[in-house]
């Protein structure tokens, strides 16, 4: 049976997430997943380029123009439930997800965060922020994490980390990139490809 779990990226910027899922799912390390959905918050983001050239279906959902927060995730939640979801990954994905859209996916949703939770994450803690803050706090080692969502920003069950240098002389770009290249661009495919084996085979359990 070619049973595959169904997997939506929710993204807001450059994508270099959702190209290392894309290109997990095309070498076939996410062998039980199937990337069939991209959202992105925020118009012409290359992460939607990426999805056109990967022939995936890609939406635009603005907040203002879907008057606010509520009808942002409405219209994500059509989406996703059109689409028969199993698993969302939020992917450089910018924005706070309300307590009543986390719950309602509850366990299916996770996202990749810059820095070995709990350092350096929470509220505010986005983009560059974190890799200021560990340079600032002058650790030897930092990283990424990926966990679940709930409803505490970057507060969810961890699900996979993995530490990276800091080295003498880092700017926060060249440790973002560090991080991005040895850590979120590794663990999170792997982490996509596991959950989506567990989909698959808690589905057929359940035939
Ligand atoms: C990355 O540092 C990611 O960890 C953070 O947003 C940045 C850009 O991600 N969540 P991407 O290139 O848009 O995937």
């Amino acid at each position: 049976m070619t049973d595959k779990a169904r997997i939506a990226v929710m993204v807001s910027g450059t994508g270099t997430n959702l190209q290392a899922l894309i290109d997990a799912q095309n070498s076939g390390l996410i062998e039980k997943g199937e990337i069939v959905l991209v959202i992105s918050n925020r118009e012409g983001a290359y992460a939607l380029e990426r999805a056109h050239k990967a022939g995936i279906e890609a939406f635009t959902i603005s907040r203002k123009a879907s008057g606010g927060q509520e009808g942002f995730e409405e219209a994500c939640c059509e989406l996703i439930d059109s689409r028969n979801i199993d698993l969302i990954v939020l992917a450089g994905f910018l924005m706070i997800l309300s307590k009543d859209f986390v719950t309602r996916y509850d366990h299916k949703i996770i996202n990749i965060h810059p820095s070995l939770i709990p350092s350096f994450c929470g509220d505010g803690f986005y983009g560059l922020k974190p890799h200021i803050a560990a340079l600032e706090r002058g650790v030897k080692v930092t990283g990424a994490t990926v966990h679940y969502v709930n409803e505490i920003a970057d507060g969810g069950e961890i699900i996979a980390q993995k530490a990276v240098n800091v080295e003498e002389g880092d700017t926060p770009e060249i440790l973002q990139r560090r991080v991005m290249e040895q850590a979120e661009w590794l663990i999170l495919p792997v982490a996509v490809a596991k959950i989506c084996r567990k989909i698959v085979k808690e589905r057929h359990g359940k035939l």
